[in-house]
């Protein structure tokens, strides 16, 4: 699929589940490889993100076993039980299985190297490395920075390491390195990222602790395991929240949505704009909390987002630069640099992508800056293969007049193969 036509829609309704949450999703495999014995996983995001995870972990000798529905029953062999491959390890576009599993990786007993497609190839790697080396890893990449990089497993020790990036994937790398050290690792983030790595290991047993913005581990000789079941993806929620609070009339709710505050900034921020959302039938599910979603059709006003509520809703830029499109007023993002090196520079693309649909947006260095109230005109434009770009263009196209082609949409399937289906089925 190289592009699709979106036409203008009256309303958007309707009750949805949405597929398992990506970030939870690969967490839940890479640690039930390194657990011992069998993890059931209910829920499993399909997204080609994940199953690159997958893959990489079969070809590390894992045995994993796909049932009904996204069910997977993985057959964890211990923290040192993965087996050595001659192969490159080539985890696509997923910066999440890099940088987690360089964290896995320094800790085994072999060599290994990983590697991506072109987009990651270009993300930074040296965030990694150096806390990697700090801890006696052995890694390397051309250039000290990009993919691929090859990791020579060693003995590890502890690090107290102060994160220059509030980046859950950096984290998330040197906690699960973390495990393989003995004694205690310490890091310190600037603000407070996505915690579902240190949720997911405390469910497991292991010992962390957190201070504030200082998570501690220590490390252990083996990992629990037990069944664990994922939630929705709010990130993919965002899309359809963002199109019902859009267009008129419309209502929708979504079951099952995983609401972990260090994810929920889309829906304060949407709320602080007049946002009609109800958060309803708050649960706890394997350690993170979940709720069903109910939103309405809103008014929205703009608002100036930066610090730290960046970390909590850095996925989701891309559909709320559309919903500010849209809002009476100024919304003004900043201290938002990292856009600048996710799957595309997600600053300069929204800024060229919507401005050619007729919003009024400035690009700063670190943001946007976006006057509301503008209707957008249907034209066509290009996701430059981020899928969040494709599909928040989406989302902007079923407010346009007229009709938006939206080009390299294949990329969609990198987080969310459905979303096409789905929302053919909510909108009118
Ligand atoms: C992710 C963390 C975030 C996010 C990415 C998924 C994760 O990246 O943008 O889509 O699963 O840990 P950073 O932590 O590098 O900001």
């Amino acid at each position: 699929m190289r592009n699709i036509k979106v036409k203008r829609k009256e309303l958007i309704k309707g009750e949805i589940s949405l597929p398992g949450d990506k970030s939870i999703s690969h967490r839940a495999i890479m640690m039930g490889s390194i657990a011992r014995g069998e993890t059931r996983v209910k829920g499993l995001s399909d997204c080609v993100d994940c199953q690159n995870t997958l893959n990489a972990f079969l070809k590390l000798g894992i045995e994993i076993e796909e049932g009904y529905e996204g069910e997977l029953t993985i057959h964890g062999r211990g923290l040192k039980g993965l087996s050595s491959v001659r192969e490159v390890i080539d985890v696509g576009n997923s910066g999440t299985t890099m940088r987690l599993l360089s964290g896995i990786l320094a800790g085994q007993d072999f060599s290994c190297t990983i590697t991506g497609d072109e987009s990651l190839k270009k993300r930074p790697m040296k965030r990694i490395i150096l806390p990697l080396r700090e801890m006696g890893a052995k890694i390397s990449s051309p250039d000290d920075n990009h993919p691929p990089i090859t990791i020579v497993g060693q003995k590890l020790h502890p690090i107290d390491y102060l994160s220059p990036v509030a980046s859950a994937q950096v984290k998330s790398c040197v906690l699960l390195a973390g495990l393989y050290a003995q004694g205690r690792t310490s890091l310190t983030e600037p603000s407070l990222s996505r915690d579902h790595t240190e949720r997911m290991l405390r469910y497991l047993g292991a010992p962390i602790e957190t201070k504030g913005r200082t998570i501690f581990i220590e490390g252990v000789t083996e990992l629990g395991a037990k069944p664990i079941t994922v939630p929705g993806d709010i990130s993919s929620a965002a899309f359809f929240i963002i199109a019902c609070l859009l267009l008129q009339n419309s209502q929708i709710r979504i079951k099952g949505v995983g609401v972990n505050p260090t994810r929920t900034g889309i829906l304060d921020i949407l709320k602080n704009m007049g946002a009609e959302i109800v958060i309803e039938n708050v649960r706890e599910l394997c350690g993170e909390p979940v709720a069903d979603l109910v939103v309405n059709s809103s008014s929205l006003a703009g608002v100036e987002i930066g610090g730290e509520l960046i970390p909590r809703i850095i996925d989701e830029i891309p559909v709320l630069a559309v919903a500010a499109t849209q809002a009476e007023g100024v919304t003004e993002i900043s201290d938002a640099r990292e856009l600048r090196v996710k799957e595309s520079d997600r600053i300069g693309n929204v800024v060229s992508q919507l401005s050619r649909m007729g919003a009024l947006i400035e690009e700063k260095e670190d943001g946007m800056v976006i006057s509301g109230g503008k209707r957008l005109v249907g034209t066509s434009v290009n996701s430059y293969g981020d899928h969040r770009m494709a599909m928040a263009l989406t989302i902007a196209g079923l407010i346009a007049d007229g009709e938006t082609t939206i080009n390299d949409v294949a990329c969609i399937n990198t987080s969310f193969p459905h979303f096409i289906d789905i929302l053919n089925k909510m909108v009118q």
